[in-house]
């Protein structure tokens, strides 16, 4: 486990990485008092302090040698999410050069304003900077970076998030191992084991688990998340995770979607868009991933996740384009993509949720490839009716650093799901299909307060970019925490 700690002073111990956030005016002072070599060597290399780089260079201290990573921030007052890629960035360097403690200096900049969440995205940060997918490598790959301790240099408060850190970047890196695991691993019977260990390690805690199997689901009358089962030869989980801590005044339902592998049905991906799909399940993953460090850390709210976990395959058993199914709240759906297979599943999860009265319903899923088109891989889409808890979720994914934006609910859309034969079909027309997804959800969720976060893009990353490693991301794991810590807070 990494250490962390907060020094007020830069005190390096030979192989040490010290990290030092820079911007092109600390730059230029900085370079004034440098040392000739270094200083022509960061001219050379044309480093400008600029954010997204970083210059690395070694300087010879008493006995042997530090390394030095001048890391590029945008300005004086960086955001969380930029502490978070901070901390990454001075982490990877320190892992490149073998260094067994980072110094991550942090003095001069402004983060006395973001409180104890800052000391919780370094945190993150530099835990992050040590993931990999481990699960298939040799051993040789698969060995840990030495990183394993990091000392932060700056104001007291920022140690107060050093734990809540680690507790979500634990969630983080658990999220993106179910995302990363090849779909023939990570199966609903896999991601039901994971909530059986989770609701185990933390019995004592009020942490029970319900899974359902196809004939459990079918007794209760999931139509639709078994529509989409029927052609899958692995069998479907629907899983419920609660946490029922003492005292806690608010009730809150998580969903996510858990489509373990999405082929697209009869209405067959062409290979490039299956590529992915085992990550099909990160909306799951995010929210188990988020259920366990809300258990750790004790969040003094009630919390149900639900996860209707199964394939979406062809085969002899798999429901065809034009088939109608009836949804657990009764609701009819004629088929005319086999594709739009993750809202059948929400549909009856949603539905399911609703029977909990709970306060809010929060659903996170990689839903539509119109969402990407619409706000790019980087940013999710969140649509809900509910101003209020849009505003909630915004305030949680500012302080969690990570990137959302609304997206409306527009009611004259909703005809384009009109169907002759039952109440509704499950898509509309290409233009605007991230809203028509949302608007599906919409009719299951009725009056419960509910929130839907479309992560198809930044729920996986083609290539590393900020705090991530190439592959899936975690995206959603500290919205979520940060979602239901504030709803801790707030007076009923
Ligand atoms: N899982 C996909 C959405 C997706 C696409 C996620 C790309 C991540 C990356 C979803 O099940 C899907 O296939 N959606 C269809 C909906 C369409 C048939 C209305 C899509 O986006 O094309
Ligand atoms: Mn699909
Ligand atoms: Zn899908």
């Amino acid at each position: 486990m990494l250490v962390l700690d907060r020094s007020p002073t830069v005190a390096p111990n030979v192989g040490d990485t010290i990290a030092v956030a820079v911007t092109p005016e600390s730059l230029e002072r900085a370079i004034d008092r440098l040392e000739d070599p270094i200083a022509t060597a960061i001219e050379h290399a044309r480093f400008d302090g600029k954010p997204g780089k970083t210059f690395v260079y070694t300087r010879a201290v008493e006995g042997g040698l530090v390394q030095v990573a001048l890391v590029g921030v945008d300005g004086t007052r960086p955001s969380l999410e930029e502490l978070r890629v901070l901390a990454h960035r001075a982490g990877s360097a320190a892992c490149t050069w073998g260094s067994k403690r980072l110094v991550l200096d942090v003095s001069h900049l402004d983060v006395q304003a973001h409180g104890a969440a800052a000391g919780a995205r370094l945190a993150e940060g530099a835990i992050l900077s040590t993931y990999a997918y481990r699960t298939y490598l040799s051993e040789e790959r698969a060995r840990r970076p030495d990183l394993g301790h990091v000392t932060v240099c700056g104001p007291e408060i920022v140690a107060e998030g050093f734990e809540h850190g680690r507790i979500v970047a634990d969630g983080i890196a658990r999220a993106r191992d179910l995302g990363n695991g090849p779909a023939e691993l990570v199966t609903p019977d896999y991601l039901a084991d994971t909530a059986r260990d989770i609701a185990k390690a933390h019995a004592d805690a009020g942490v029970e688990v319900e899974i359902l199997d196809r004939e459990a689901c079918a007794a209760l009358g999931m139509g639709l998340f078994l529509a989409v089962a029927k052609g899958s030869d692995v069998p479907p989980r629907f899983i419920h995770l609660s946490y029922r801590p003492s005292g806690a005044k608010r009730r809150v339902v998580l969903v996510g979607k858990g489509v373990t592998f999405d082929s697209g049905g009869y209405s067959l991906k062409p290979t490039d868009a299956m590529l992915d799909m085992k990550m099909d399940m990160c909306g799951a993953a995010a929210v188990i991933g988020a259920f366990e460090a809300i258990v750790r850390l004790g969040l003094p709210v009630e919390v149900h996740a639900l996860v209707a976990a199964t394939e979406n395959m062809i085969g002899g058993h798999a429901y065809r384009l034009g088939d109608v199914y009836r949804g657990l709240d009764g609701t009819t759906v004629e088929i005319n993509n086999t594709d739009a297979e993750g809202r059948l599943t929400l549909a009856d999860a949603i539905a399911y949720g609703r029977r909990l009265s709970p306060d809010a319903i929060f659903d996170l899923a990689t839903l539509t490839g119109a969402c990407m088109v619409a706000l790019g891989p980087r940013i999710a889409g969140l649509m809900t009716p509910d101003d209020g808890l849009a505003d909630q979720i915004r305030g949680a994914a500012d302080v969690a650093g990570e990137r959302i934006w609304r997206l409306p609910l527009p009611k004259d859309l909703e005809d384009q799901l009109d169907s002759k034969i039952a109440d509704c079909k499950n898509t509309g027309e290409r233009w605007g299909g991230a809203l028509t997804a949302g608007l599906f959800l919409a009719r299951f969720a009725k009056d419960t307060p509910w929130a839907h976060l479309d992560i198809a893009g930044p729920a996986m990353a083609s290539k590393a970019w900020g705090a991530h490693k190439e592959g899936a991301t975690g995206f959603g794991v500290a919205t979520v925490v940060e979602l239901v810590a504030a709803m801790g807070r707030k007076p009923v």
